[in-house]
């Protein structure tokens, strides 16, 4: 069998395929080495030296992300506080953006590799790949803001919520789409504006800085999660809308929570008569 290669011999690395390459990037606990199969991946392909997949066998993907021993995962309700405000929140709060684009890291690479399989066009691998750096850039950049306000990613404990949010919808790419791009990413959308807004009131320009660019990059994530739900319907002849409100009922806990940001949601493709319909119902 062959032994992968250690983080110091990462330098021209190129997987025997692209889901192979995907493999490693969600197998691996460590961070540094995550984030440079990633780009040697994305490199590959998008130079066209990298096959989908391997022409014998499926890449079987791990149920579980590689994560390091920091941070422990506890309950979503006994995480620390988040504010912009003082240090503490805002380390808080920048500490559980780094997990949301981890987890992103993870599961943009696992839609990868996970559907290799599938009869898809070229494109939807472009596409995806592309968000896959994407996550990794902002999971960078929210790490360097960290610490540069003398903290880390694994400082805090964080929890397991985004990865199985996409477990209930396992090998259904319809499914997936609709809760990863088009709920959770999605409600990014809807609360980044006032998340930068706040940033600005408190004089944090660095943390803003890195806020906007994750929102412009998520706008175009969620369009993309559109473009290829709607192909998927289109493919099996459903109706669109019909169909992502059974997927999310079937999948998502929990009704979704306005306010939306229509604009930016109806901009990627995400018009209002997807979600509307599945508002929790208060009191
Ligand atoms: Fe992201
Ligand atoms: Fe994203």
């Amino acid at each position: 069998m062959a032994v992968s290669p250690t983080r110091a011999d990462l330098t021209g690395y190129i997987p025997a395929s692209l889901a192979d390459g995907a493999r490693r990037v969600v197998e691996t606990p460590d961070l540094e080495e995550k984030i440079l199969v990633a780009h040697a991946t994305a490199r590959a392909w998008f130079g066209r030296g990298l096959s989908l997949r391997r022409r014998t066998g499926a890449t079987p993907m791990p149920d579980q992300p590689g994560r390091p021993a920091a941070p422990v995962l506890l309950p979503p309700r006994e995480m620390p506080r988040r504010a912009v405000g003082g240090t503490a929140g805002r380390v808080a709060l920048l500490h559980s953006l780094a997990h949301i684009e981890l987890n992103a890291v993870d599961l943009t690479w696992d839609m990868v590799g996970r559907f290799a399989h599938l009869q898809l066009p070229r494109s939807f691998f472009e596409d995806w790949v592309r968000v896959g750096l994407e996550e990794a850039k902002h999971f960078s950049l929210l790490r360097h803001r960290l610490a540069a306000l003398d903290s880390f990613y694994g400082a805090l404990p964080a929890h397991h919520g985004l990865w199985e949010a996409a477990e209930s919808a396992g090998d259904d790419l319809a499914g997936r789409l609709a809760v990863i791009p088009l709920v959770l990413e999605a409600r990014g959308l809807d609360i980044s504006p006032p998340m930068i807004e706040k940033a600005r009131a408190v004089g944090d320009e660095d943390t803003a800085a890195i806020l906007e660019i994750i929102y412009r990059d998520e706008k175009r994530h969620v369009a993309f999660g559109a473009k290829w739900f709607r192909f998927l319907c289109d493919r099996e002849r459903t109706d669109p809308e019909a169909r992502f409100q059974d997927l999310v009922r079937r999948h998502f806990r929990g009704g979704l929570k306005p306010p939306f940001n229509d604009r930016a949601r109806s901009e990627a493709g995400l018009t209002p008569g997807f979600y509307r319909p599945l508002v929790r119902l208060i009191g």
